[in-house]
């Protein structure tokens, strides 16, 4: 009989630049045997390409579907320190001024990071590897079997810099590397999205008047005790996902994530149980049966509701189903028939985490597919959050426009769904709620049964923004075109006093349902 390897820890190494993760960290993974990469060098690789191709740094759109282009090689040693783009070595690129200059704008890029997250978690892999950044233990490997953070004062950082560049300390140009690496700090530990912050749960390394072998004995005691304290070395989802024989079983087993937790508010610890029973499952339940059941005794109750084209909803892969908003029934009327539509696996939304405190309510919404979302930094981490569940197969509910239309006819709508249909690919399934306002208008707290009305909902074909956009579209134009199309879509599935800004592009659709 075989036995199969345990698989050996995966290690988060964060700090600030010019803390030495990089040499520290690789002479630490070559003396423990494992493996080692700096995840700032996929930055780096994407920057270096956008310099050569001449999109703009902060060109977000653009730079996220070049991240695939993006591939990291070993050096023969375990440390997976060289970088390919399209398959050419571009190792030598990484280290120019103008990727110096560039790097922070496009780290500062949500949608580049969520590109490149699971990038970073399949390197773990099998396990055995020391994995340096940023954000490693607080976004990209929350479960890493240990955290480090390995932090100096700024003065000594500049100090050895200015050393290892054989500067005059008291020159200008030692002055300019202790400038520039405030500002960095500044900006990395300032930044909306995943900012450099210690995970609260970090083994903390200060590297302050000790030497570099002193610094790496520290690492290897504190990796060697935590892989003796036989933490199992966490697998990323999409490994799992690749060695599994039964893709369903993969999106089963998909790890709680918790790359969230850096935003909480108070009193969002509370839910931490609910929230992770949400998010390790994307299979129907007695539970989620159990409330779309009650939701369509509702709906029956307050209104006749008559559905066009459910057969438009897929019954595996990610889909952004794309709603018009205009009474609280909409949700109660999606949630209520949807999650009947497309396979053995249920819908999910984003929604305010505050809901989540509210007692029983807040139980059945995590029940219901429901992710939370921080309002200090909502569209971030919205966009963040939703594109992980496109990217793992997941059906996402969204309303382009945001809130509730006060009128019932269409609003105009923001460029966040677009978006990330432009960053997943995801299909778009859009659908149109009419007359909802009718029965549960906008300011009551309860709906009206008497009189009956009819609550028509027509779901359109699924489409990719790529077949709708033009060709040659440049990419700046490509958000709003692709919110037009969306919109127009909807607008199509609606009646005419529903179709508001949108009545023109409606006019370009035909057979919408069909
Ligand atoms: O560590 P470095 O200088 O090679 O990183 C390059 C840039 O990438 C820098 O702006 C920080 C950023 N980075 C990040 O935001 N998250 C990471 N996990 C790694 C690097």
């Amino acid at each position: 009989m075989t036995t199969t390897p345990t698989p050996r820890i995966v290690v988060a190494l964060d700090g600030p630049a010019s803390s030495g993760k990089s040499s520290v960290g690789a002479a630490a993974a070559a003396r423990l045997g494992l493996r080692f990469v700096d995840t700032g060098i996929f930055y780096r690789a994407l920057t270096a390409l956008a310099l050569r191709e001449g999109v703009a740094p902060d060109d977000g759109v653009a730079l996220a579907p070049m991240a695939a282009r993006v591939a990291l090689g070993d050096d023969g040693s375990g440390v997976l320190s060289r970088v390919l783009l399209d398959g050419r070595d571009a190792t030598d690129e990484l280290r120019s001024d103008a990727v110096d200059a560039a790097v922070s704008t496009v780290a500062r890029i949500p949608e580049v990071r969520a590109a490149l997250l699971q990038r970073q978690r399949d390197l773990t892999a099998g396990g055995g590897i020391i994995v340096a950044g940023r954000d490693i233990g607080t976004v990209v490997l929350p479960d890493a079997g240990l955290k480090l953070f390995l932090d100096a004062s700024v003065e000594e950082r500049a100090n050895r810099r200015i050393a290892q560049r054989g500067l005059d300390p008291q020159g200008e140009e030692a002055a300019l590397v202790r400038e520039q690496l405030g500002a960095r700090d500044a900006q990395d530990r300032g930044r909306e999205v995943a900012p450099l912050v210690a995970a609260a749960d970090a083994v903390h390394v200060n590297s302050d008047g000790i030497g570099f072998d002193a610094t790496v004995d520290q690492v290897v005691a504190a990796v060697t005790k935590a892989e003796s304290s036989s933490v199992p070395a966490p697998e990323s989802a999409s490994a799992k996902a690749e060695r599994s024989p039964r893709p369903e079983r993969a999106e089963r087993a998909e790890k709680p994530d918790r790359s969230d937790a850096t935003g909480d508010e108070p009193g969002a610890k509370r839910n931490r149980k609910l929230e992770i029973a949400m998010r390790m499952d994307n299979h129907r339940t007695w539970l989620t049966t159990g409330f779309s059941f009650l939701c369509r005794c509702f709906a029956r109750a307050v209104c006749s509701v008559q559905f066009e084209g459910l057969d438009n909803l897929p019954k595996d892969g990610p889909a952004i189903i794309a709603i018009n908003h205009i009474s609280s029934l909409d949700a109660l009327v999606a949630g209520a028939w949807i999650n009947e539509h497309i396979g053995d696996r249920r819908m999910h939304w984003l929604g305010k985490r505050s809901l989540f405190d509210i007692p029983v309510f807040g139980w059945m919404i995590a029940y219901g597919g429901v992710h939370p979302v921080d309002r200090g930094n909502a569209d971030v981490e919205a966009y963040r959050l939703a594109s992980r569940l496109l990217k793992a197969g997941f059906v996402l509910i969204v309303y382009p426009e945001g809130t509730r239309s006060p009128d019932g006819a269409l609003q105009e709508a923001k460029d966040g769904v677009a978006m990330l249909a432009m960053g997943t690919g995801a299909p778009i399934v859009p659908v149109g709620v009419n007359d909802a306002d009718l029965v549960w208008r906008k300011g009551r707290a309860l709906p009206s049964p008497f009189p009956r009305r009819k609550v028509t909902v027509r779901f359109g074909k699924p489409f990719t923004v790529a077949e709708v956009l033009p060709k040659d579209v440049d990419r700046k134009s490509a958000k709003g075109l692709a919110t037009r199309a969306i919109m127009g879509r909807i607008a199509a599935l609606l009646d005419p006093r529903h179709r508001g800004i949108y009545a023109d592009d409606a006019a370009a659709q035909d057979t919408p349902t069909a």
